[in-house]
């Protein structure tokens, strides 16, 4: 099994990776997060943002594992597959897509505790993407929630009824404001659960390990990234669940012993979207101008990305703690047209350089290497040989401070806008 998965904030481009090579696999595999997600795909000059879906949904032979580590929501995913459709007819989502039993529900009351949580000063405001991830997490590991798989049982409408009754006093009685009927999110719930029922749901880990022993081939997909994660990611600035390799493989439910390749995506730049420590983040309007031509805005929540220079002790550490084998950079025709570009090679603290940080300590100072800038029109390349001398150069020194070859360059959004820099 390899690993697809973000090196920095998130929306390093793992759709687009995804889509592009899951047609050497036979399945793909997502095993973290939820609705949070936003993978954006470009087919045919037409872009789509996909959630929960995973990122090999056009290749018709591959099959499609939303995993036991990931938390389903019922209601986006229903809308989500309406609109798959509707950008392509050509798609079999019920054919294509086989869900984890396991795997938890986000209740449409997790959803209203998020942006609760999100709009009360009592608590800490994350910035979070307001689809009650971490409701539903925290709900998993109190051992209160409800899987997929319990949609079949018998008790499963008055179950789920008293979580909903529950969950909906608790807010009122904490005086959210602005809160829909409840007869209409339970009804809302229960249709998106029917249409639920027209997908295949099983042991997907038997699935998986059954599929490998077959000598099959698995691509798993991470949603958000590396300084994301619950564990090792900024702290609390994150989401809820494991987004590293180590999270593919108990997500999944598939041995450490049976990964291969671990592909790590990052930008040529850094963005982050909600709350949390920055140090190489630009305020200023050379920012903004960044933010525009990398169109850097949420795809999930359309909100403008935070935008700063590379930081290479944090993308040192999510190479670490992955066991990153190659990386696939993308984004660096963004930064084409500037005369030269920076890189944070370390922190400084109080005089003392700090090489490799997981945490960013508070006051450190990012201390940044600046490099020739590159100038070339990147939509059409075809061919490393026509990579600009600052390109290589830049790819050369990222090989030598990450010790791992960068294998793909992204050249743009499109699907075709890729060149593979080694044999592997
Ligand atoms: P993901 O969450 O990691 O899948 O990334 P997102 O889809 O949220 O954000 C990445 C954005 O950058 C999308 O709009 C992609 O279409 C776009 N993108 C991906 N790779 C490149 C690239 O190499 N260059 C440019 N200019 N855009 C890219
Ligand atoms: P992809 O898979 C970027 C961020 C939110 C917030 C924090 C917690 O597209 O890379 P959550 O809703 O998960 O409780 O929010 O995590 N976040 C993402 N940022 N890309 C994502 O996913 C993200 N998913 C969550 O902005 O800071
Ligand atoms: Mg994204």
């Amino acid at each position: 099994m390899d690993i697809v998965l973000g090196l920095q904030w998130g929306d390093e481009g793992k759709g687009k990776f995804i889509d592009l090579i899951s047609e050497n696999y036979d399945i793909t595999a997502r095993f973290n997060g939820g609705s949070n997600a936003g993978h954006s795909i470009e087919r045919n000059g037409r872009k789509i943002t996909l959630k929960m879906i995973p990122s090999g949904i056009f290749m018709k032979e591959v099959q499609n594992i939303i995993g036991t580590g990931t938390v389903l929501d019922p209601v986006s995913f229903k809308k989500e597959i309406l609109n798959l459709q509707a950008f392509d007819h050509t798609v079999q989502p019920e054919k294509n897509i086989i869900i984890s039993k396991k795997a938890h529900l986000v209740m449409p009351t997790h959803k209203l505790l998020d942006i609760f949580m999100e709009e009360n000063p009592e608590y800490t405001t994350i910035g979070t993407t307001k689809n009650g991830i971490a409701q539903a997490y925290s709900n998993k590991i109190l051992r209160q929630n409800l899987r997929v798989g319990d949609i079949g049982s018998p008790d499963f409408q008055s179950r789920a009824q008293h979580i909903l009754e529950r969950d909906y006093k608790m807010l009122e009685d904490g005086g959210m404001i602005v809160l829909p009927a409840l007869e209409e999110i339970t009804k809302e719930f229960f249709e998106a659960v029917e249409f639920l029922k027209k997908f295949t749901c099983t042991e997907t880990e038997i699935y998986l390990n059954k599929a490998l022993s077959e000598g099959k081939k698995v691509l798993a997909e991470g949603s958000q990234a590396a300084m994301l994660d619950i564990d090792h990611g900024t702290y609390p600035y994150v989401t809820s669940s494991s987004t590293t390799a180590s999270g593919a493989s108990s997500g999944l439910g598939v041995s450490p012993k049976k990964i291969g390749e671990i592909y790590g995506i990052a930008k040529a730049y850094c963005t982050r979207v909600g709350n949390g420590a920055f140090p190489t983040e630009l305020l200023d309007e050379f920012g903004d101008d960044l933010r525009m031509k990398g169109n850097e805005f949420g795809s999930n929540t359309g909100r403008p990305r935070r935008i700063g220079w590379l930081d290479l002790p944090a993308l040192k550490y999510a190479v670490m703690i992955n066991g990153v084998t190659q990386l696939v950079l993308t984004k660096a025709d963004v930064l084409s047209g500037l005369k030269s570009v920076a890189v944070c090679t370390h922190y400084e603290l109080e005089g003392e350089m700090i090489p490799v940080a997981g945490t960013l300590p508070e006051n450190a100072r990012p201390v940044l290497k600046w490099m020739e800038g590159w100038n070339a029109d990147f939509s059409n390349m075809k061919n490393a040989a026509e990579l600009p001398r600052e390109v290589i150069g830049f790819l050369s020194f990222l090989e030598a401070e990450l010790e791992i070859p960068v294998g793909y360059l992204s050249t743009g959004p499109g699907r075709e806008q890729i060149l593979k820099l080694t044999n592997k």
